[in-house]
């Protein structure tokens, strides 16, 4: 599922196996975010557990092949620090909180993402029963989602959602750290965000007044063309393109949830990308506007109440951090080059400002593929 194709880097260059980024959202999912608790103990029992989250999802996977139960395991800003120091990952920081003329997307704290998916809900409550058993005492919870599949992959808005996610080679290459930050290949990040719908107002609106908000048709889910297309759709400002027209995708996991007695309805957004700054170039086309004022639509029947970014590592390096930084060594060995943490978090936002996305060009890799739009 996950096979690593390193035709994204030079022929002598291989990118570690990531984690199970580029699975499908699948039938049910847990996504959990935590914080670590104080003191070194706690510090070192999230740390060992790095080392077990493979074997883990392999004791509860294997009870049932068939059900396609995979694991994520991503590492926020402050988490990174605290637990590994430098060297940091190139784009890992915080989440931008965004505020537009009238619509917020809040950050909110996370040390630590355990994106869950499988086909049915026990696979995934079995494998988070045993995870937080092994960090019983060392995190304290931040927020839990479950969401499911609902019919043909339907938002909770009734749309079909994640129709226009890359899949193969495009998904590997729009989510896997490549050549362009060695020591972190085969990494990943991941925004995620929780949304709450207004159902009522959204109800009220007629099928093809929501067929514009969203910018595709309900009930067969085919794009709107260009013409009649709102440019405050949802999907026209989700598309970008870098400085030479080239679209620039994201991986999305989302999937909605729902508590009917108390009136809660959802959709988990979880972008995965191989830079940052793609997802929050989108974020800014929704919440600023673009051109600003031109905001997403959506978002008058959506609120954004979370907002967290996590590096995801490869799986060797998930496994080595268990024992600290491996890289540590090697920088302060032979590396006096290496920037202190906040020095490169501060590099960082400067050159992933969301609206300065050009400076992907600027960086040693390659672009994300051209998309064919169909
Ligand atoms: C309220 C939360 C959201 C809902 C209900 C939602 C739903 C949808 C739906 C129904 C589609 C059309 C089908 C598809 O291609 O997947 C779509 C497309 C898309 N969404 Fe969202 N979405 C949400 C939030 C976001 C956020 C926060 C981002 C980015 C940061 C995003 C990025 C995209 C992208 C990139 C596409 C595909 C555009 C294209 O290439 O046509 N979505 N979304």
């Amino acid at each position: 599922m996950n096979t690593p194709d390193a035709s994204h880097a030079s022929s002598s260059f291989s990118i570690p196996q990531p984690q199970a980024v580029t699975a499908g959202a699948g039938g049910a999912a847990h996504y959990v975010v935590l914080n670590i608790a104080p003191g070194e103990e706690a510090e070192n029992a999230v740390r060992a557990f790095f080392g077990n989250a493979a074997g883990l999802r392999r004791s509860v996977g294997h009870r049932d092949d068939a059900r396609q139960l995979n694991l994520v395991v991503g590492i926020g800003s402050d988490a990174w620090d605290r637990l590994f120091g430098s060297p940091r990952p190139a784009h890992l920081h915080p989440f931008k909180e965004l505020r537009g003329a009238k619509h917020h997307a809040p950050a909110t704290p996370g040390d630590l993402l355990l994106h869950v998916r499988a086909d049915t809900v026990d696979m995934c409550q079995e494998l988070v029963m045993q995870a937080m058993r092994a960090l019983d005492g060392a995190v304290q919870p931040v927020d839990e989602v479950h969401g499911f599949r609902y019919f043909d992959a339907r938002s909770m808005v009734g749309f079909v959602d994640g129709t226009e996610n890359p899949e193969g080679q495009e998904a590997f290459e729009a989510t896997v750290i490549g050549e362009e930050d060695p020591d972190f290949a085969g990494g990943s990040y991941v925004i995620v965000q929780k949304y709450l719908h207004d159902m009522k107002a959204w109800n009220a609106l007629t099928t093809e007044e929501q067929e514009r908000v969203m910018g595709r048709t309900k009930a067969d889910d085919i794009e709107l063309p260009d013409e009649v297309k709102p440019a405050n759709s949802h999907v026209a400002l989700n598309v970008v393109e870098d400085e030479d027209g080239n679209e620039m995708a994201i991986l999305r996991g989302n999937l909605p949830f729902a508590t009917p007695s108390r009136g809660e309805y959802g959709t988990y957004f979880i972008g995965y990308a191989r830079n940052p700054a793609v997802t929050e170039l989108m974020l800014t086309n929704m919440f600023i506007g673009r051109p600003e004022g031109n905001y997403d639509r959506l978002l008058d029947y959506s609120t954004a109440v979370t907002g967290t970014l996590f590096f995801v590592p490869s799986e060797p390096l998930l496994e080595a951090l268990a024992e600290g930084n491996p890289l540590a060594d090697e920088a302060s060995a032979g590396d006096a080059a290496a920037a202190p943490a906040d020095a490169a978090a501060a590099a960082d936002t400067a050159a992933s400002g969301a609206l300065a996305i050009g400076s992907l060009k600027g960086q040693p890799q390659e672009p994300p593929p051209a998309r064919k739009r169909g």
